[in-house]
């Protein structure tokens, strides 16, 4: 292949100058430790530098670490969820012990395994995942419940940690190594928190095209770009310099909801193996795992991060996610279910004022981070 010599000088060139802005950054500002400061040195280094090499270097853990890793016993488990049978979605929920009645209405709304099937087709698999009661009081009663709970519904999945936030990283393993061993022939994976809803129509509609396209190498949600982490103690995000020294993480989707394919979740099982799961944000250690094994995280416009999203039929026509629901999840099941909302947006009319109102709700200045702007004019 002919290269142009001047253009790689130039490459080179580039890459030069903004090593040293960076590096320049990084002396002046270092001990300056706002949230400004540390968003530029982020952003300069996703932008300009964008390697993280470093974390197979840095981050692996030697051979004779690796029987060590978190080989933790199943407390609840149900081997044979999808054997002997096509699965479109396999569908992580990560609930917490005591969160009952949450997963009593998800059950009854987006994660409705039955409805799924025979109303779109689809052939999901909806499974908790918890950790132990983190309550040492009261942990054998809770204990005792959702052994019940499971009995009556066999969709739960436990292992032997304790349930906390700083657990979460121990969470995500189990979920990855759960379909390594239990579900490897899943189309797509996704892995949910318990108060979001679902726009299961929508989802797999969406997930069934991709399936016929034979999609491959994808992991789907809202992506962060350039994060910095955050340094400061009293935050519930905060990590230390010592188990992460660097000025930005690489790219990941937020870990309230994604999607991802079958082959990556495979290739993230591997490499989680091999890397020191000290990282208690498990979105984040995800994304140490894909950028190891080169998956690049693609932005959804309809996945939401932290934000709730409008009521509208007009969002509901394109929602797939959206965050902070757990008393409105009946209400907001019935609108996705409801063809009467569906064809709203139909015809040329229909479509106009959707358009319209969608601009109306997400270009607002005030408006709170949900979908973004652009979405009103997919
Ligand atoms: C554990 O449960 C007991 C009894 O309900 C309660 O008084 C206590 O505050 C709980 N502890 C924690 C850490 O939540
Ligand atoms: C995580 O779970 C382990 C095993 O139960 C426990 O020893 C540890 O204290 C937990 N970590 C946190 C931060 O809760
Ligand atoms: C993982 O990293 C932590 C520091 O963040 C360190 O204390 C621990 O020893 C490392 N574990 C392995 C197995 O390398
Ligand atoms: C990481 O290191 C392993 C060997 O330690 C190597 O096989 C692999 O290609 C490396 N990956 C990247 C992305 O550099
Ligand atoms: C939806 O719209 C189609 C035509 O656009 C119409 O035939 C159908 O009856 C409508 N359904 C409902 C439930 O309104």
């Amino acid at each position: 292949m002919y290269v142009n010599p001047r253009r790689v000088r130039k490459c080179q060139f580039v890459q030069l100058f903004a090593t040293c802005f960076v590096l320049c950054f990084m002396i002046f500002w270092g001990p300056l430790d706002n949230s400004i400061v540390s968003h530029m040195k982020s952003y300069s280094y996703r932008y300009l530098i964008n390697s993280y090499s470093f974390v197979n270097e840095s981050l692996s853990i030697s051979k004779d670490n690796l029987d060590k890793v978190a080989n933790c016993q199943y407390l609840i488990n149900h081997r044979k969820k999808c054997l002997r049978q096509d699965v479109l979605l396999l569908l992580f929920v990560k609930s917490s012990p005591e969160n009952r009645y949450r997963r009593d209405t998800i059950r009854k709304t987006w994660g409705n395994e039955k409805y799924v099937r025979y109303y779109l087709k689809g052939n999901i698999k909806t499974l908790f995942v918890l950790g132990k009661p983190s309550n040492s009081t009261q942990r054998d009663e809770i204990q005792k419940k959702l052994e019940m709970e499971d009995e009556l519904y066999q969709d739960l999945i436990q292992q032997d940690f304790l349930d906390t936030f700083h657990n979460l990283t121990h969470k995500l393993l189990l979920q990855f190594s759960w379909v390594n061993k239990f579900c490897p022939h899943a189309k797509f994976v996704m892995s949910a928190d318990d108060d979001i809803f679902i726009h299961m129509p929508n989802l797999v509609t969406y997930l069934q095209h991709l399936a016929q396209i034979r999609a491959q190498n994808l992991w789907i949600g809202r992506v962060h770009r350039g994060s910095p982490p955050v340094r400061d103690k009293k935050s519930k995000y905060y990590v230390p310099y010592e188990m992460y020294p660097w000025p930005a993480y690489p790219d990941y989707t937020a870990g309230a909801a994604y999607v991802i394919s079958g082959d990556v979740a495979a290739k993230i099982y591997t490499a989680s193996q091999t890397l020191n799961s000290s990282l208690y944000i498990d979105d984040v250690f995800m994304g140490l795992c894909a950028n190891k094994v080169g998956i690049i995280p693609q932005h959804h416009l309809f996945f939401s991060g932290e934000g709730k999203a409008p009521y509208h039929p007009c969002i509901y026509n394109k929602m797939m996610t959206s965050h902070g629901h757990v008393e409105d999840l009946h209400y907001l099941w019935k609108q996705a279910i409801d063809r009467k909302v569906k064809n709203i947006s139909a015809g040329f009319w229909g479509g106009l004022y959707c358009r319209l109102v969608n601009i109306m709700l997400l270009c607002r200045l005030s408006y709170k981070d949900t979908y973004p702007c652009i979405a009103a004019f997919s």
